[in-house]
């Protein structure tokens, strides 16, 4: 095997608010890679359009998803910053990866039948081809390492079949094995409102969820506002496995305080969620609240963003040209 850099690349895609769960589930774990890998952040308007986008809630969901990373910690000194549509490479990577890749692997997808629910025949083909897109995303850099979440390990594993096909139909050692990093305790935040789901964009309750835009009051509001039941908290996670919503807001504890949850249970034990929502409000401020203003701030400096994301764009043009070209060269188009 060819050694290849360690390179990482992430994305985020840039549909509804940013919640509390991309911070501790994602983008927080990345900060740190950043220091020790070269870092490549992109904000995936490509793949958003395989639903429908209002147009200018694209573009301000996009600036909205950069800011975010900003204001969370993402240097554009240290990492690529940019907006997926605007280097060339991932789509055109993406439809000789749809050469590649084969219908049956495609078929497999569980986010696709979830997104695509009972009416499959109605669903975008770029739905269908969402994978493709984001092993162009990774291969297009050539990157080695993806730091994602549980839910999109089927994703990378395709990634690497691809990758592998690639290499093998061409007899060539060119795009490495992608490696997901997932991170020890990641923390998979569930709604506020149902213990059960994930916090998600599309909710349609507010207070299920925890916005990056948020205010310090509306945060501590949420959080007091929390579904919880009526037992005093136990001495360990495991004897929260019955009761969700409360062991969802021991997770996010832990998580923003940097601790474990056994621990933060041990200290909470016996006591009421009076006073531990009480104190999760007043952590959860004191974490967020900072972010969330950086990233109001940022907002409001769209030529700053702008400006960002146009830089950011070249730097990763720079690296995906390069390697676009030799994939042209080994698939045989002529470039006179
Ligand atoms: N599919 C990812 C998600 O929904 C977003 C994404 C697109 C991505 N391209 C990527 C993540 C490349 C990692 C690497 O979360």
């Amino acid at each position: 095997m060819t050694a290849f850099k360690q390179r990482v690349f992430s994305g985020v895609q840039p549909s509804g608010n940013l919640t509390l769960g991309n911070y501790l589930g994602a983008i927080r774990n990345w900060v740190s890679l950043q220091d020790s890998h070269e870092t490549i952040f992109c904000v995936v308007d490509l793949h958003a359009i395989t639903t429908w986008q209002e147009p200018d809630t694209l573009r301000d969901a996009t600036r909205e998803v950069a800011a975010g990373m900003i204001a969370s910690g993402i240097d554009p000194k240290k990492s690529i910053i940019f907006n997926q549509s605007q280097v060339s490479a991932h789509a055109e990577l993406a439809w000789i990866f749809n050469c590649v890749a084969r219908m049956g692997w495609l078929n497999r997808m569980t986010q696709f039948k979830e997104k695509a629910g009972k009416h499959k025949e109605r669903a975008s083909v770029g739905l269908y081809v969402y994978p493709d897109l984001m092993a162009a995303d990774i291969l297009a850099y050539q990157a080695t390492h993806v730091p994602v979440g549980a839910d999109q390990k089927q994703h990378l594993e395709l990634t690497r079949d691809i990758a592998q096909k690639f290499n093998s139909d061409y007899g060539v050692d060119f795009f490495p094995e992608v490696e997901p990093l997932i991170f020890g305790e990641a923390t998979r935040v569930m709604s506020l409102r149902d213990g059960t789901a994930k916090m998600s964009k599309s909710d349609p309750s507010e207070n299920s969820r925890i916005n990056l835009t948020d205010d310090r009051d509306l945060i501590a509001k949420k959080i007091r506002k929390a579904r919880t039941d009526s037992e005093p908290l136990p001495a360990s996670l495991d004897d929260l496995e019955d009761r969700a919503e409360a062991k969802n807001l021991i997770n996010i504890f832990a998580a923003l305080s940097d601790q474990k949850a056994d621990k933060v249970c041990a200290e909470y034990e016996g006591k009421g969620f009076a006073d531990f929502k009480r104190d999760l409000a007043e952590l959860s401020v004191e974490v967020l609240g900072p972010i969330t203003e950086e990233m109001s701030r940022l907002m409001s400096e769209k030529t700053y963003l702008d400006g960002i994301l146009r830089e950011g764009a070249e730097n990763a043009d720079k690296l995906a040209s390069p390697i676009l070209k030799q994939v042209h060269d080994i698939v045989g188009f002529l470039r006179p």
